[in-house]
């Protein structure tokens, strides 16, 4: 079967990394969460005391650009890769809300989006790679064959992060998660690199009212089709 490259953007918490995973278990394919990417290089940058609610010392990032090493390892236990920064397994860390928080101001930074959009075109050259993120489809690989934008309201995706914080044992409350999701959308949608916009040729789903199975097997359906025409 011919190998494609599956782009998924989206706005935050529109479960692109759920539908990214089980398409790349389906079709055997590599699959990537730039966000993790991004969330590490903010997580370096609050270690090192570079970002804070009142401060952000971007100069100081970029020239630490160099020191920031990320990479993916395959976790068999979890089923899917986890993020490590400079040898250290950072999952659980660039998942909290503070990370939530200084991500999008980070991921502003155009030096921090080159260097991480050259590692992610590097990880897809070979193709067979569902990669998810905001940027997949119009700057990371435009020449994807698939390209899908997943959209739903502010209220159900801060609804579903508010749970999984909730069951992570997060003591975080709705009004918050509800105001960084919207916060979010905005600076990704504003920034002047790479904003947040749909590529002409994706395949917009909004899946507010669609079930988890429901939307992938309708992507499942789509990813035949392309497959039959690539
Ligand atoms: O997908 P996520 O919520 O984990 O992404 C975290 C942040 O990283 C998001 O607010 C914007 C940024 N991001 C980006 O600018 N480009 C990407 N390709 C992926 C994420």
């Amino acid at each position: 079967m011919k190998k494609i490259t599956i782009a998924i953007d989206g706005f935050s918490s529109t479960g692109k990394s759920t539908l990214a995973k089980q398409l790349a278990k389906q079709l055997e394919y590599v699959y990537v969460d730039t966000g993790a990417m991004y969330r590490a290089v903010a997580f370096f940058a609050m270690q090192n005391k570079l970002i804070a609610a009142d401060s952000f010392n971007k100069k100081a990032l970029i020239e630490a650009l160099p020191n920031i090493q990320l990479e993916f390892k395959f976790n068999p236990n979890l089923g899917f890769a986890e993020m490590f920064l400079n040898g250290e397994n950072v999952e659980t860390q660039i998942r909290t809300i503070e990370v939530s928080n200084y991500v999008s101001r980070v991921a502003e930074v155009s030096e921090v989006r080159s260097k991480l959009v050259e590692q992610q075109q590097e990880m897809g050259k070979n193709k067979a790679i569902v990669m998810d993120g905001r940027d997949i489809g119009t700057v990371v690989f435009p020449d994807a064959e698939l390209k899908i934008f997943m959209t739903a309201s502010a209220e159900t995706r801060a609804q579903r992060r508010f749970d999984e914080l909730q069951q992570k044992g997060d003591t975080v409350s709705y009004e918050d998660v509800l105001k960084n999701v919207v916060e979010r959308d905005y600076i990704d949608t504003h920034r002047e690199d790479s904003p947040l916009v749909i590529a002409d040729d994706a395949i917009e789903i909004d899946n507010s009212y669609l079930t988890r199975e429901e939307q992938f097997a309708a992507v499942l359906e789509l990813v035949n089709e392309v497959v039959k025409t690539a």
